[in-house]
């Protein structure tokens, strides 16, 4: 299939911690995506500063950081036409006291009032960012 595209997706260390990777590869298989590839991981600063390279930068960076190193976190491959938009939307707005309901975010998060941005999930948001992490997180690959 020509038009098959793949993902890179992260259940952060806030859904592996609340039993939430579960519901977020049902989410993805009930619509039909395929698990390419899949691994329990703790990342590191460096990884995080090649992986968030955009946002290094912001003065969000080290609390991000901090909380992507918080715990394990599971990375995986999804594959299927379109699937980097539609995971997307799947995942909802980047704040999720504004995410629809609806969407993983949205059902799933919440402002713990750490002051940070807990969000369940990453989703790369291009074919170029898709490549690009893809390339981090499965080097092998
Ligand atoms: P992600 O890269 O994790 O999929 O999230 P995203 O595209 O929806 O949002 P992005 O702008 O790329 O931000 C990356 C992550 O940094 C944290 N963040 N905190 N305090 C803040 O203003 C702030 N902004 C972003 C979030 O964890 C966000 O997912
Ligand atoms: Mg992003």
């Amino acid at each position: 299939m020509s038009n098959t595209e793949q993902v890179l997706v992260l259940v952060k260390p806030d859904g592996v911690k609340r039993g939430l990777v579960g519901k977020v590869l049902e989410r993805a298989e009930a619509r039909g995506y395929t698990i390419a590839r899949l691994e329990m991981r703790w990342a590191t600063p460096e990884l995080l500063a090649r992986h968030y390279a955009e946002h290094k930068d912001k003065p969000f960076y080290p609390s991000l950081v901090e909380y992507m190193t918080s715990g394990p976190l599971v990375a995986l491959v999804l594959e299927g036409a379109q699937v980097i938009v539609a995971f997307r939307t799947m995942a909802g707005a980047t704040d999720p006291v504004k995410a629809a309901p609806g969407t993983i975010r949205g059902d799933f998060g919440r402002d713990w009032g750490t002051g940070e941005i807990q969000n369940i999930v990453h989703a790369s948001d291009s074919p170029e960012s898709a490549a690009r992490e893809m390339a981090i997180w499965f080097p092998q690959a």
